[in-house]
């Protein structure tokens, strides 16, 4: 049951719910004035029926009683004429009385209203039960509601008299009310209807209002505010509403703002991984730049950008550039004549001109830069040493470079230097594998060399000398006297010792014996000594904190033939009058420093250039020193000298 209650429950409220709120309202108050109306109409009926019929049947009674008495003597005296009047009259008095007869006590008519017509079934209608005092009877008559009123005369000896109250009046005056109190209803209503739509207009007004705002926030539009309008309940409501989609609105600004920083980071991310992708790759130094800046400028969102290199000479060159200004347009111009660059350079950090200085050169004359970029950073590529370039990002617009990202350039910049460290130290590697290889073609030529050199003096000076020994041993064998004999045997003994003094000469020459049975100290000496003769320059060799200790053999032969090239060169190039030669064994290193005071050489160009030009004494210096862990220096510059120092760590044993 109470299933079935609730199922026809939720249908009506489905139609009801459906309904607009104001006209629900609206319905509400009609529906209560309505019921008012008719309430008070049922009520009211009813109070004037019960009324007024108790006043009719008062006034009959006091009639019937009236004509009772009246008729009384005039009956006992068999008066007809004087009753018919009394009856006439009592009708035509009253306007109520429908009709009134009498009885006697046989119950014949003994005068009546009705003149002639007398309805007989009237008789019977009312009866007055003996000993009552009257009897009230309704009659549904042809002409409406009659109230018959029976009473005795002279306590029902004398008959009874009977009249007839009409309802007629009583009804118009019921249905007059009736009217009234309807128009009443229908005044209330219209009333009704005017005042609650406007009650309800002005009480669904924030409620509508509210509901609007509530779609619009549903469809995304948190820009809608609501104006309270009052300290109620929906005022509250509408605060809070308010303050909700204040917060609403908060946290979809914090939400846009961390969404822009995550794809912010995502594309660095991205770009930064572009960036090394293209460092790490297989592509050359200049290549791999343009390929990162491709990267830089996609992740900044500028216009275009170049990447300036700074050489150690001083020079420069533009290695990289995209976008505005294009690549025709920059030409060769150099940033180290813009002072923007070197203040970036010095500060070793990201500095942002804005707009781009009117003297940049790289921009050409055609293309006032001021004009065309308004926003213009500078980022260092810093290698550990030394800024190996410069990376400019240009904008069109003055303020697109946020200190934000400042940090993530200098980051890019760093990277870049890396790279192109990287690159340089290849660079470096691969010239030196190069000049290793040929420093190794050229050690067997020589040695090829030597060996020819060494078969020719052997056979041109010391097979010619053995060859005339023989043939003097064979004259000897024939000698006829003991002076010829003695003559001879000189001549062969000068021949001898002459043989003996180059092929001592050739073993010096291949290796000196006092490096392998004295040691360092006295094998320099002796060399250095041979020079001022051979030479004709003065040399001067110390050697300090030897002592006796022999270095290891092959830290001992690498400075004596360094020392010898050393030498050699200041020989043959120097044109010096003084060298000195200095030996000193220190806290854990052996150092030795060659110095003279010639014509001096730009060595860092002549190392650059050593391989094409097939010099490769210098360079084979420095792999001897490191070989043995140690490390060549060489100063020089052209009139000032040169020095040469070595610095060879021994083994703590
Ligand atoms: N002590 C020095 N004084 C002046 N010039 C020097 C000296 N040492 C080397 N040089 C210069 O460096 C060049 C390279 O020397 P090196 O590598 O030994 O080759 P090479 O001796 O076969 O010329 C020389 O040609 C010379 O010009
Ligand atoms: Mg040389």
């Amino acid at each position: 049951m109470s299933a079935t209650l609730r199922r026809g429950w939720f249908a009506v409220w489905k139609i009801i719910g459906g309904v607009r709120l104001r006209i629900k309202v609206m319905g509400i108050a009609l529906a209560m004035i309505a019921l008012l109306g008719l309430g008070i109409l049922g009520l009211v009926r009813e109070v004037m029926t019960r009324v007024l019929t108790w006043e009719l049947e008062q006034r009959g009674l006091s009639i019937a009683h009236d004509v009772a008495g009246r008729s009384t003597d005039l009956i006992l005296t068999n008066n007809l004429y004087p009753l018919h009047e009394l009856i006439r009259n009592t009708v035509l008095s009253n306007e109520d009385v429908r009709y009134a007869f009498l009885l006697d006590p046989h119950g014949r008519i003994l005068a009546d209203s009705f003149g002639g017509g007398f309805p007989l079934d009237l008789l019977a209608a009312n009866v007055l039960p003996p000993g009552e005092s009257h009897h009230v009877e309704l009659l549904q008559t042809e002409e409406g509601i009659i109230q018959d009123i029976a009473v005795p005369i002279f306590e029902s000896r004398a008959g009874i008299v009977r009249v007839g109250m009409s309802l007629r009046r009583l009804e118009a005056t019921l249905a007059h009310t009736t009217r009234q109190i309807l128009l009443a209803t229908l005044l209330v209503s219209i009333l009704g209807i005017v005042i609650s739509t406007g009650l309800t207009w002005l009480v669904t007004r924030p409620i509508l209002g509210l509901a609007e705002a509530t779609a619009r926030v549903a469809q995304g539009d948190l820009s809608h505010r609501l104006v309270p309008w009052a300290d109620d309940e929906i005022g509250q409501l509408q605060n809070s509403f308010n303050a909700m989609v204040n917060s609403l609105a908060q946290s979809r600004q914090s939400m846009e703002i961390a969404n822009a920083r995550l794809a912010r980071r995502n594309r660095e991310l991205l770009a930064l991984y572009g960036i090394s992708r293209a460092l790490s790759g297989p592509l050359g130094l200049s290549e791999a730049l343009e390929r990162a800046l491709e990267h830089v400028i996609g992740m900044m969102r500028t216009t275009g950008g170049w990447i300036c290199m700074l050489n150690d000479d001083g020079s420069c060159y533009i290695c990289a550039s995209m976008g505005e200004p294009s690549r025709a347009d920059v030409g060769t111009a150099c940033c180290r004549q813009c002072t923007a660059c070197r203040q970036a350079a010095l500060a070793r950090k990201p500095i942002v001109v804005s707009p781009v200085p009117a003297s940049c050169p790289v921009y050409t004359s055609q293309n006032d830069p001021t004009a065309l970029h308004q926003g213009h950073v500078i980022v260092p590529i810093l290698t550990k040493e030394r800024v190996a370039g410069l990376l400019n990002l240009v904008c069109t617009e003055e303020n697109c470079f946020e200190q934000e990202g400042m940090g993530l350039l200098a980051a890019v910049g760093r990277q870049l230097g890396l790279a192109f460290e990287n690159v340089r130290l290849w660079e470096e590697l691969r010239h030196k594998e190069a000049m290793r290889g040929q420093l190794l073609r050229k050690i067997i030529t020589a040695q090829e060399e030597e060996r020819r050199r060494i078969a020719r003096e052997l056979h041109d000076q010391t097979g010619q000398a053995i060859t005339s020994l023989l043939v003097g041993l064979k004259v000897l064998e024939g000698a006829h006297s003991l002076e010829q004999a003695r003559a001879l045997a000189s001549d062969m003994r000068n021949t001898l010792s002459q043989t003996l003094d180059e092929v001592r000469n050739l073993a010096l020459e291949l290796r000196p014996s006092a490096l392998d049975d004295l040691g360092l100290v006295p094998a320099l000496a002796r060399y250095v000594g041979m020079l001022p003769a051979r030479f004709g320059f003065q040399v001067d060799f110390v050697a300090a904190g030897m002592d006796d200790q022999r270095l290891p053999r092959e830290v001992e032969s690498t400075l004596y033939r360094i020392a010898q090239e050393a030498l050699s060169n200041v020989a043959r190039h120097a044109r010096a009058t003084h060298a000195s030669v200095l030996l000193e064994r220190r806290e854990g290193v052996v150092v030795m420093l060659i110095e003279d005071n010639g014509v001096g050489f730009d060595a860092a160009r002549v190392i650059d250039s050593a391989r094409e030009r097939d010099r490769l004494g210098l360079f084979g210096m420095m792999e001897r020193a490191s070989l043995v862990g140690g490390r060549l220096t060489i100063e020089s510059r052209p009139g000032a000298g040169t020095t040469i120092s070595v610095e060879v760590p021994l083994e703590s044993t």
